[in-house]
C-alpha cells in the first residue's frame, strides 16, 4: 500500500506535482479548511473515482474570515482529519501554515474578477470581503496544485458559483465539480461548524433544512410571502435561532426570483445564527436546466 503523503511546504508540493504531470497523471483536488465530515469525505471519494491522484488541502484561510472570533473558534483537527482521509485513498494532503501560504512581503495575488450579482447578495452582503478571500486562496491553491478537476460541496452554493465564475474569467484549466450536500439523519446539512454545536443545538438546527424543504414542497401552491413567513416562524419558533436571511433565488445569478414562471432553476437559501455559530444551507426547488 502506498502511504498518503502529508506536506506543508509548497516547493515540495510543486516537485511532487511536476512528477505526476510528467507521468501524465490526472489530478483531482479537494480544497478544505479541515474539521472533515462526511460531506468532505464524499468529495474525496468522488475525486478518487475520477482521477489518478487525489490531493486534499487543509488550511483555515484567515483572509476569508470577516469576524476574528469566527477565525479563532474555527475547529482545527488535523490528526483526526488525516485518519479520515487516508482509508479513502487520498494520495497527498497539503496542510500549509499561514506563513507558507502568505509569506510576508509577497504579492497577495487577489484575482481581479467582476462577480456581478454574485458579489452583492446573501453571503457577499452579510460577510463583506469573504469571497475576495475565498478567491485569493483558491486561486493560489490552484496555481500550486495544478489540478485537472476540483471538487466543492453545494452546501456553499454561492462559493461554488463564485469559484466557477473566477475559473471561467481567468480561463483556468480546471473542471469545477459541484457535489450534493450531505445531511445528518435529521436533515441538518453537514458543516465543520456543526462541531461547535451541542447535541441539543444540533437537534434545534435541523429546523433550518425542515423550513427549506417546506419551501420547496409548497412552492407551487403558496406565495413567496407565505413561504418566507412560514420558514422564518419555523426556524425562530423557540427563540433559540435567528434568521439572518432567507432568499428564494435564481440558481444562476443568485438574485431573488421576481418572476417564478420566467426562471429555469431556483433554490432557497438561508443563513441562521444559533448562539455564536452561523449556519448556512440551501435546497433546490426547481431545475429545468438539468
Ligand atoms: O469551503 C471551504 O472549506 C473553503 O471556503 C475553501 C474553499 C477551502 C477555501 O478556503
Amino acid at each position: 500500500m502506498v502511504l498518503m503523503q502529508v506536506i506543508d511546504n509548497k516547493r515540495v508540493l510543486s516537485s511532487v506535482i511536476t512528477d505526476w504531470k510528467e507521468a501524465g497523471l490526472k489530478i483531482g483536488f479537494v480544497p478544505t479548511m479541515g474539521a472533515l465530515h462526511e460531506g468532505h469525505l464524499a468529495l474525496v471519494r468522488k475525486a478518487r473515482t475520477e482521477n489518478d491522484r487525489v490531493i486534499v488541502s487543509i488550511f483555515v484561510n484567515p483572509t476569508q474570515f470577516n469576524n476574528p472570533d469566527d477565525l479563532k473558534n474555527y475547529p482545527r483537527t488535523l490528526d483526526s482529519d488525516l485518519k479520515k482521509i487516508e482509508p479513502i485513498g487520498a494520495d497527498l494532503v497539503f496542510a500549509p501554515s499561514v506563513g507558507e501560504m502568505y509569506p510576508p512581503g509577497e504579492d497577495p495575488e487577489v484575482p481581479e474578477i467582476n462577480l456581478g450579482s454574485l458579489d452583492q447578495v446573501m453571503e457577499a452582503s452579510h460577510r463583506p470581503g469573504h469571497f475576495k478571500g475565498v478567491m485569493q486562496v483558491v486561486y493560489k491553491l490552484f496555481k500550486m496544485v495544478r489540478p485537472d478537476s476540483a471538487y466543492f460541496g453545494e452546501k456553499d452554493f454561492q462559493q461554488l458559483a463564485v469559484i466557477r465564475e473566477m475559473t471561467k474569467q481567468i480561463n483556468l484549466p480546471v473542471a469545477i465539480i459541484g457535489c450534493p450536500t450531505v445531511r445528518e439523519s435529521n436533515g441538518l446539512a453537514m458543516s465543520s461548524r456543526n462541531a461547535l454545536l451541542s447535541v441539543e443545538q444540533r437537534i434545534e438546527a435541523a429546523k433550518i433544512s425542515r423550513a427549506l424543504f417546506y419551501v420547496r414542497d409548497n412552492w407551487i401552491t403558496s406565495s413567496p410571502d407565505e413561504l418566507f413567513q412560514h420558514a422564518i416562524a419555523g426556524i425562530e419558533k423557540n427563540g433559540i435561532m435567528k434568521v439572518e436571511y432567507i432568499s428564494i433565488a435564481d440558481a444562476q445569478t443568485l438574485e431573488p426570483v421576481i418572476n417564478r414562471n420566467g426562471t429555469n432553476s431556483i433554490r432557497v437559501f438561508a443563513a441562521v445564527r444559533l448562539g455564536s455559530v452561523r449556519l448556512i444551507d440551501n435546497v433546490e426547488i426547481l431545475n429545468n436546466n438539468a
